[in-house]
């Protein structure tokens, strides 16, 4: 399992995602699959993801439980606003506070940044609130796990395609984040908390775009399925 990460660091975002503990020691992929109770096949499928952009095995993806897939989007979703969002928060608090007085207009980075994470939590709320209990409630309805009558009707009166009219590109504005530090912000005179920081947001595009395809492609085409399901039992 080493080897796998020493091969591709960002795949330390499936492993984040898949709440696997580190200390792998010599043990193969399926040996720490296996201990940490992860299915094999689903860590493999999910590596791909990360290892080659232009392939996305979304067919193979859609034969996981949908619960596997809502708890490795939930637990994203759980690093970006805990951890990843408030660091890349911290550093611009930290840069701004230096270069206060220096550097012209740097505060409009954080008003920036802040608007970002406002539209950002909207954004997972939704998922997080709606669409995830949404999706659960209607593989319970589908494995006659839950009663219709015992649903709250709020969750049931939601469809699918609600959300995919709703679900909006949440990595946009970083491209127009990353601008502002590229081309029109005055070089900072130190360079270096500078370039980490657009580094940081690099990388946080990246696996939001990941993400969004994990919803766009995966989620939404299995529910749309179970959707059909559901009806086919109920007609
Ligand atoms: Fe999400
Ligand atoms: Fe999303």
């Amino acid at each position: 399992m080493a080897d796998v990460i020493h091969s591709n660091i960002q795949l330390l975002s499936v492993i984040q995602g898949l709440n696997i503990k580190l200390g792998f020691r010599e043990k193969s992929v399926s040996e720490i699959c296996a201990e940490q109770d992860v299915d094999v096949n689903f860590f493999l499928q999910l590596t791909n993801v990360y290892n080659n952009e232009d392939y996305f095995p979304s067919q193979e993806l859609l034969n996981f439980p949908v619960n596997w897939i809502v708890e490795y989007l939930r637990n994203t979703h759980h690093c970006l606003i805990h951890y990843r969002i408030p660091d890349i928060e911290r550093q611009i608090t930290d840069i701004e506070a230096e270069l206060r007085g220096q550097v012209k207009n740097i505060d409009l980075l954080l008003k920036f940044f802040k608007d970002y994470i406002k539209e950002f939590n909207t954004h997972i709320e939704l998922e997080e609130q709606m669409v995830f209990p949404y999706v659960l409630t209607l593989n319970q309805l589908i494995n006659k796990e839950l009663e219709f009558k015992d649903i709250d009707p709020k969750v049931i009166r939601y469809t699918i395609n609600k959300y995919t009219e709703d679900h909006n590109d949440i990595e946009e504005k970083l491209y127009d984040l990353k601008s502002i530090l590229l081309k029109y912000l005055p070089p900072p005179p130190n360079n270096y908390k500078y370039n980490n920081l657009v580094y940081e947001i690099f990388r946080l595009e990246s696996d939001l775009n990941d993400h969004s395809k994990m919803e766009e492609r995966v989620l939404i085409p299995k529910v749309k399925l179970m959707e059909k399901e559901f009806y086919q039992q109920n007609k």
